[in-house]
């Protein structure tokens, strides 16, 4: 165990999960009767379109109530239009901002992010003149397809898992399809637990030390804690040597990383702008408190001359633009959402 991973274990404190502003059931009092029907009739057809049962009618009336409340907000922010991103009542819409929050979120952060940053960064003499105006790791079939964590906080295995998919298809020229289950059930002694939550770097650590990571077809994913199973994790699919991180609240840096491979990023996704995300260019209306994590696949600029990132999040293809969420790119600090605060990639 290293100096810094030694920090990072005394200092780790538990979820972050503080989001800027929380969703829940409101009074419906003043509301008209044409209003509730048609609300509720909104409801039934988002019931529908999204598979979605409830045990009783108690339960249907209090779901009702918080899918008002992010209708409302939905409607809203959308009317505004001030933004550069769109809201809906997606298969989230149910929720309330805490149970989101809880079940598809899961970074775990050390206290002090600073302190347990590694040093070398392998990209620092890169000249961005020589990087793409755009790049998409997806066109250069580096990325599997968009996968799901369901309801378990392990986002932290899914966005390490696939910078890992996105270097081995660089470095072999094969794309394979790698387990978060392994490190699920696997990569207990540390920082990461499973669904309830862990960090990328360690996860990093995890797959180095372990000399590599099973494949997804071997060690499925089944969305809950389980026991290691030795056999089909003895079964390595990839390997890596460890990782490095990428210099803390620098764009230009992590410019120069995705330029070369996928990135794992962590963001605040805890709020309502990743809960309702419908899709364009997420400008704001998110802190700077890590408690998500997404993977980097690119970058470029939208037609009005938006500067994005491509993040590959772990929501299922339903959510976002396919599964995946683009952020502003290109503001000085922690960046938007504080995608640029821990930045880090597999060597
Ligand atoms: C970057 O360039 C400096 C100066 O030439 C050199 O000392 C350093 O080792 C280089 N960094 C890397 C990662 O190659």
């Amino acid at each position: 165990m290293s100096v810094s991973q030694l920090i990072l274990a005394v200092l780790v404190v538990g979820s972050v999960c503080n989001a800027p502003r929380a969703l829940g059931a409101r009074e419906l009092a003043g509301e008209d009767a044409v209003t509730d029907a048609a609300m509720a009739g909104r409801h039934e057809k988002w019931m529908a379109e999204h598979g979605r049962t409830y045990k009783d009618e108690a339960e249907k009336a209090r779901r009702l109530e918080i899918f008002r409340a992010n209708a409302k907000l939905v409607d809203s922010f959308n009317a505004a239009g001030k933004h550069s991103y769109r809201l809906a009542t997606n298969k989230f819409a149910d929720l309330t901002n805490e149970e989101f929050r809880a079940s598809r979120t899961g970074l775990r952060m050390p206290e002090s992010v600073a302190g347990a940053r590694s040093g070398r960064f392998r990209y620092e003499n890169f000249s961005l003149a020589d990087a793409p105006q755009s790049l998409d790791w997806r066109k250069r079939g580096a990325v599997t397809g968009v996968k799901d964590q369901e309801d378990c906080g392990c986002c932290w295995a899914f966005s390490a898992v696939a910078a890992v998919e996105g270097l081995n298809k660089i470095r072999t020229g094969r794309l394979v399809s790698l387990s978060e289950q392994e490190l699920v059930d696997c990569d207990v002694n540390g920082i990461d637990q499973g669904c309830d939550g862990g960090l990328m770097d360690d996860a990093f650590n995890f797959i180095a030390h372990r000399g590599g990571l099973a494949s997804e077809t071997t060690y499925p994913y089944r969305g809950a804690d389980g026991s290691c199973r030795s056999s089909a994790a003895a079964k390595r699919a990839a390997s890596i040597g460890g990782h490095e991180d990428v210099p803390r609240n620098n764009e230009a840096a992590l410019m120069a990383a995705v330029a070369h491979q996928p990135v794992a990023v962590a963001v605040n996704g805890g709020g309502y702008a990743f809960q309702l995300y419908n899709g364009g260019v997420i400008d704001g209306h998110c802190g700077t408190d890590l408690d998500h994590a997404v993977t980097a696949v690119g970058y470029g600029t939208a037609s009005d001359g938006t500067k994005y990132w491509v993040m590959k999040n772990s929501w299922g293809k339903s959510w976002g633009e396919h599964g995946y969420v683009r952020i502003r790119r290109g503001t000085r600090g922690e960046g938007v959402c504080g995608l640029a605060k821990m930045p880090s990639y597999p060597v």
